[in-house]
């Protein structure tokens, strides 16, 4: 049987394969919402502008909304001989209201069809994702709240370098977060122009009014070009740009809770809610959500790559390559979902252990910057001799195996003869942390400031 839609020009149906290949039925029906919408926003405009008579524009918008409620309830049936979303709907509405369901198609091609559902798909998803996000920075600025002065090793290299708060970490990822849903917002704002009416590539000789449906579909304004309008997807790309960033930043998160739980370091803990245990050894308690968020990174990067290279030798403007714009997308916003929601789940689940977490801040000598600083600033050394000092101090508590603030005040003036008792005072991890009070330093006061700030700016104090 020849193709329903084009049947004029075909006198024979597809070959199986070429079907297969062809179909992108089973992944596009989840355009429907979003087909039917910018179906009715263009049969709307066709009356409005009397390019198709007001009663055949009624009885298109009732049968669409007919289809909606049929997909919605699972009482579609959709068919891969129609190849898509967009024919799948139309033929339905053929057989539902009959002849006046061809005039539909009157100044328009799936080229700016598929287009614009796609971007208002995406315009969807990212406002999702945006509250989805601004949920996990509300989870981690509480838990920084509660642990603005819980002292924990800062590392560089992975090694103790300073110490910081465990609340100063999180916020660390809330400034991060806050830049991921910029992107995502400014992704939001370039994809906003409505493609419909562009038709196939060229636009339209009908006396369409393209500000119409763009208004009703809620986009800011039509596309300027309707090449570009049907053949770009650097909204798609923009947009799993910006969540391949912010995964990234979830996966280092990841990374740093798999080392946290580690027995080896055990500075925090997951519940039962949150790990899992092991079919052989039973004191497990494996961070398989941590390690997940880690790897769906990869795939959600794989996504971006994969539309950035479909995308990289197409001529203007539409080729059938653009077909594959949307399962990546679609496997990559659903996994980013889940990331962002599992991440959210550990931050109010974690519990610090403050004492490990204390005392591993303490050890390999991760005051001695607060050293060198105190000579600099009782001494008035300048700070590279003060640097040397401080070496071999460190050197000789070493040696004895003594932290810092255990050395004795005679060994210290050895080294240095002006040092006096009120070095103490800076040599322990809480003093430490107190004094780093600089705009954006861990002292537990700045902490708590940026924590109640951000609570407020997610409307959550
Ligand atoms: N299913 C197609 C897609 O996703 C719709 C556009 C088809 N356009 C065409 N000229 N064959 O890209």
């Amino acid at each position: 049987m020849s193709n329903k839609m084009w049947g004029g020009r075909f006198a024979t149906g597809p070959d199986a394969i070429m079907e297969e290949i062809n179909a992108s039925i089973g992944f596009d029906q989840r355009l429907y919402a979003q087909d039917i919408a910018g179906s009715k926003a263009h049969a709307a405009m066709l009356a409005a502008q009397k390019i198709i008579a007001a009663k055949d524009a009624q009885k298109i918008q009732k049968g669409l909304d007919t289809i909606l409620s049929e997909i919605e309830a699972g009482k579609f049936s959709f068919k891969r001989e129609l190849e898509d979303i967009h024919m799948n709907v139309e033929s339905r509405l053929a057989e539902i209201i009959g002849a006046p369901a061809g005039r539909l198609h009157t100044a328009r091609s799936r080229n700016d069809q598929v287009a614009t559902d796609f971007r208002l798909y995406v315009r969807d998803t990212v406002d999702a994702l945006d509250a989805q996000i601004a949920d996990l920075q509300v989870a981690l600025s509480e838990k920084a709240l509660a642990h603005a002065a819980t002292v924990m090793p800062g590392f560089t290299h992975l090694q103790t370098a300073q110490p910081v708060t465990f609340g100063h970490h999180l916020m660390a990822y809330v400034e991060m977060l806050g830049r991921d849903r910029g992107r995502l917002a400014d992704a939001r704002k370039r994809l906003n122009e409505s493609p419909l009416g562009s038709a196939a590539l060229a636009g339209t000789s009908f006396p369409i009014d393209r500000d119409a449906t763009a208004k009703s579909l809620g986009f800011d304004r039509p596309t300027a070009n309707s090449l570009d309008a049907v053949s770009d997807r650097d909204f798609v790309m923009e947009t799993l740009s910006a969540a391949s960033i912010c995964a990234i930043h979830l996966s280092r998160f990841a990374e740093e809770i798999v080392i946290w739980t580690s027995p080896a370091f055990s500075l925090i803990r997951l519940s039962d809610a949150f790990t899992s245990g092991s079919s052989i050894m039973p004191q497990k308690r494996n961070p398989d959500a941590a390690e997940l968020v880690r790897a769906k990174a990869g795939r959600i990067i794989g996504a971006l790559t994969g539309i950035l290279v479909v995308m990289k030798g197409l001529p203007l403007a539409y080729a059938k390559d653009m077909q594959e714009d949307k399962e990546g997308a679609f496997d990559a916003f659903s996994s980013f979902s889940l990331v962002i929601a599992a991440m959210a789940g550990m931050v109010r689940d974690m519990e610090p252990d403050a004492a490990r977490m204390k005392a591993a801040a303490g050890q390999g000598y991760a005051t001695a910057t607060d050293l060198a600083d105190w000579l600099v600033r009782t001494l008035n050394i300048p700070f590279r001799d003060a640097h040397h000092v401080t070496g071999r101090i460190v050197g000789l508590a070493s040696e004895r195996n003594l932290p810092l603030h255990r050395v004795p005040l005679a060994d210290m003036q050895q080294v240095e003869k002006r040092i006096t008792q009120d070095v103490y005072s800076v040599l322990t991890v809480t003093a430490s942390v107190r004094s780093r009070t600089s705009y954006g330093g861990t002292a537990p006061a700045r902490v708590r400031q940026q924590a109640r700030r951000w609570l407020k700016k997610l409307g959550a104090a």
